[in-house]
């Protein structure tokens, strides 16, 4: 499989992830008890559009489609969001958790970009990268700006009476408990190994 290859397969996963983020962002826009956190998801959602615009243009250079892929990795990053939005926490403490969610969504892309910008750059092929830029150029952006707005919710949240440890209550929950005592014993066996 040549780089080329690589390439157009790390950017239909990209195409797939920034449109499943245009479907997430308005919940958590819808979500957001701050307005400032509201309204960054909605100018984010609108840069993101334009995101899945400049990847079809990435994909009119190289003459392929851009459809072909799911991107399983943005799916988990979202499921965790939607557990966010579950949350029975209150104000600031519901924002906060929307806020890791958020940031998380942001470096997966500034990740895929990145690695799609270097694949690019190594084969020559300045138009791609140079259109990528500009969406890593936003990721980044919005990923400052969610931080920057966090800081007084998550002070804020950190003055919220409340529960000390989180109880888990549905099936998910403890489901998502049993599989993390596994994922810690499975790695302690690892580290017995070596
Ligand atoms: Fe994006």
């Amino acid at each position: 499989m040549s780089l080329k290859v690589v390439l157009i397969d790390e950017l239909r996963d990209m195409y797939s992830a920034e449109n499943q983020l245009v479907k997430a962002l308005p919940k958590l826009a819808r979500g957001a008890k701050n307005p400032t956190l509201k309204l960054l998801f909605r100018e984010h959602l609108a840069e993101t559009k334009g995101q899945v615009d400049r990847l079809k243009q990435v994909f009119a250079i190289f003459g392929e489609k851009p459809t072909g892929q799911h991107c399983n990795g943005m799916e988990g990053v979202i499921e965790e969001g939607a557990d966010a939005l579950d949350n029975d926490e209150e104000g600031p403490s519901f924002d906060s958790g929307l806020i890791g969610a958020a940031l998380r969504t942001e470096h997966y892309e500034i990740a895929g970009y990145e690695a799609c910008i270097s694949m690019s750059e190594t084969l020559g092929m300045k138009d791609v990268s140079s259109l990528l830029n500009e969406s890593l150029k936003e990721e980044r952006s919005a990923a400052k700006k969610i931080k920057d707005a966090g800081k007084p919710i998550l002070k804020a949240a950190s003055q919220q009476q409340g529960e000390s440890a989180k109880k888990v209550k549905t099936g998910k929950e403890r489901y998502s408990a049993t599989k993390s005592k596994e994922d810690e014993r499975d790695a302690a066996r690892n580290l017995k190994r070596r």
